[in-house]
């Protein structure tokens, strides 16, 4: 049996040395600072992306790319879906356990308590354009709410970084739920105390004119299903942005507005709608195999497929597709499920996706999931984010609490001028 460390050579200069293996991985300042020098580091890890590089340690969520895997503390998300609740995800989560009865009765009701936002908040969002994106109304909201908690930058204080913590959870479907209203020029709804979390968020976005709002069981777990399976993932890019920005000590509202920023953008938040719009755009199943061959030829990308990490079809895929039947037990389907199932059918037995490792990613059935609620597109970011804060939140105390972690700040291969000579403006050409 060899060692467990890695024996690297500088052929430039001959110098050798052994750097330790630990679960895996090296330390990159063991491979790096025999190189140190006075005028700086001599040699740097160049990883564009982070994509090889593990930028912490962490006991909250493991991916693992074929099978596709995922667990949450040790739990797999399809036990988790089927037996447990988004709230009792959160919890388990923020606090590596899942919760006794007691304990999920007190966490309901901490954060029953804190779901209402300051009348300011309101204003707030009524500030935005009448066609604002609703993601940026809730970064920008649930960055500002910081501003109202005193201790909010606190976050040393056990007991204030608890109450922060909560607070977000709490308030996240609020915000959420307001900035659709405000899109739709309708008033906002409160929360409601006789409502489950999803349940509430489903009235805060849809009671009209009703005295009391139901919002029908399957629809309200079909909710609950979609955000227990986005409510962590590890190091994904918003979750890392959570994780950099928490790192300047920012509060932890700030840290999650980041995350809600990262999630805006086309590469994640918006798989979802861009998978609904291809779908659409093939329309029938007929329509599949002249699409896979553009695909194939390089002239379009199958969305809905392939992930960073998954070389398997993606765990949270198979989930909301046997939850699509659910859904549709008593209506017809929508069409575009069948386009959505002829993808994955056909990809499934094509050496090009198979050598490739791309296979269904959980956005394949997302969006028909969604609109299968009744969510509108400008939602599907929102109820990402509401979604993944537990997880966000979670990762930023675990970082913050790592004695390990110090804050971001990466090196870079610079590959501009030097030592110029400078040029006035009168002899600049
Ligand atoms: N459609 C077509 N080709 C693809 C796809 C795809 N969806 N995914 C990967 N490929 C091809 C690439 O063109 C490349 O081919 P090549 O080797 O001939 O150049 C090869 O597979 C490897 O591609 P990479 O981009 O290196 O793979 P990576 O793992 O970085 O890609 C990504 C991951 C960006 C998610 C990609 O699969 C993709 O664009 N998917 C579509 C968008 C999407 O569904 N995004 C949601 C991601 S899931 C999530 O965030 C939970």
């Amino acid at each position: 049996m060899g060692r467990n460390t890695l024996t690297v050579t500088d052929n430039r200069t001959g110098q050798k040395f052994e750097v330790a293996i630990e679960r895996g991985a090296v330390r990159a300042a063991d491979l790096t600072s025999p190189f140190l020098t006075s005028a700086g580091p001599g040699l740097v890890i160049y990883d564009p992306g982070l994509a090889h590089t593990a930028i912490c340690s962490s006991s909250i969520t493991n991916i693992q790319l074929a099978p596709g895997l995922l667990e949450h503390r040790g739990y797999r998300i399809e036990d988790l879906v089927e037996n447990s609740t988004y709230l009792e995800v959160a919890y388990l989560l923020l606090n590596g356990e899942l919760p006794t009865a007691d304990q999920f009765a007190d966490f309901q009701k901490a954060l029953s308590t804190r779901k209402f936002v300051h009348e300011n908040v309101k204003s707030f969002i009524q500030g935005f354009r009448y066609d604002a994106e609703p993601m940026a109304m809730l970064a920008a909201a649930v960055g500002a709410l910081g501003s109202f908690y005193p201790d909010a930058g606190a976050i040393e204080d056990i007991d204030a970084r608890a109450s922060q913590i909560m607070r977000l959870v709490a308030k996240m479907p609020t915000l959420g739920a307001y900035a659709f209203r405000y899109g739709n020029g309708q008033p906002f709804v409160h929360p409601s105390d006789d409502l489950s979390y999803t349940g509430n968020l489903l009235s805060m976005m849809f009671r009209m004119s009703e005295l009391q709002y139901r919002p029908s069981p399957k629809l309200e777990r079909a909710l609950d299903v979609l955000l227990m399976v986005h409510a962590d993932h590890e190091q994904s890019a918003a979750t890392t942005a959570v994780r950099a920005v928490g790192s300047a000590h920012v509060d932890p509202y700030a840290a999650v507005a980041a995350g809600v920023y990262a999630l805006s953008g086309p590469m994640r938040g918006n798989a979802d709608r861009d998978t609904l719009r291809m779908l659409r755009e093939l329309g029938a199943v007929a329509a599949v195999p002249a699409f896979l061959e553009r695909v194939k030829a390089g002239q379009d990308r199958l969305f809905g497929f392939g992930h960073w990490v998954y070389r398997a079809v993606d765990p949270r895929a198979k989930i909301l597709r046997a939850q699509l039947d659910t859904l549709y037990e008593d209506r017809p389907a929508s069409p575009l499920l069948a386009v959505a199932d002829e993808l994955a059918r056909q990809a499934a037995d094509d050496a090009y996706f198979l050598s490739r490792g791309i296979y269904p990613n959980v956005d394949l059935y997302a969006g028909l999931t969604y609109e299968a609620i009744g969510i509108t597109q400008s939602m599907f970011g929102v109820m990402f984010a509401i979604a993944r804060s537990a997880g966000w939140i979670a990762q930023w105390l675990e970082m913050i609490t790592d004695t390990e972690q110090t804050t971001v700040r990466p090196r870079q291969l610079y590959t501009g001028p030097s030592h110029r000579p400078y040029v006035s403006v009168t002899e600049r050409s």
